[in-house]
């Protein structure tokens, strides 16, 4: 069955993706596109990542994922456990549900995304923090494109969907 969770990051070509619980780079187009994907929809995030980020993320629903009972945060929805989010996933199945990170969140959903996007930034950069291992096998890629930018980066944003055998 085909679940509704996309696995959204950007990661350098040596598979960083943070360093110091911050992004190791800033480039404005590639945020923008993040935001144009899943802007109104539902977005998961690893409560460092939240941390990181600083604020909740507008236009979107915030599922914040953390063990911490007594955290309350206004206007977001504060989860503790993977079955928790099963349940959400499950109620909603027309709804999309993006998965933004950080590491230890991607590690929990990759078994269970139907569809991953992955910006890949053409730079070796230093970092603490590397996105999993996927296997290619069980991952096809269906659409690339080009995000331009400022910094003249080549980064490639590339859509994978699941593999059923
Ligand atoms: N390049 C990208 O696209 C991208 C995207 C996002 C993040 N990042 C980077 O990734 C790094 C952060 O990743 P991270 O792995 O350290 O942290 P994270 O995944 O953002 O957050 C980890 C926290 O989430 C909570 N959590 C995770 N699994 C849980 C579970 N099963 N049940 C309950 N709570 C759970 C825990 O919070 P508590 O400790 O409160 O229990 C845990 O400490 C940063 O460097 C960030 O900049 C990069």
């Amino acid at each position: 069955m085909k679940s509704n969770v996309t696995i959204i990051v950007a990661m350098a070509k040596n598979g960083v993706i943070g360093k110091d619980n911050q992004m190791p780079w800033h480039i404005p187009e590639e945020l923008e596109s993040f935001k144009q994907i899943t802007s109104s929809h539902n977005i998961i995030v690893g409560k460092r990542t939240y941390e990181s980020i600083g604020k909740l993320l507008p236009n979107r629903k915030n599922y914040i994922l953390t063990s911490d009972r007594n955290l309350v945060l206004e206007g977001a929805f504060v989860m503790h456990s993977f079955g928790e989010i099963m349940f959400e996933l499950i109620a909603k199945p027309q709804e999309k549900f993006f998965v933004i990170g950080g590491k230890t969140v991607f590690e929990l959903f990759l078994t269970l995304a139907q569809t991953l996007i992955i910006s890949e930034i053409s730079l070796e950069v230093e970092g603490d923090v590397f996105f999993p291992e996927i296997n290619p096998k069980n991952w096809k890629l269906v659409k690339e494109e080009v995000i331009e930018n400022q910094q003249n980066i080549p980064i490639t944003q590339k859509y994978y969907e699941r593999v059923y055998f």
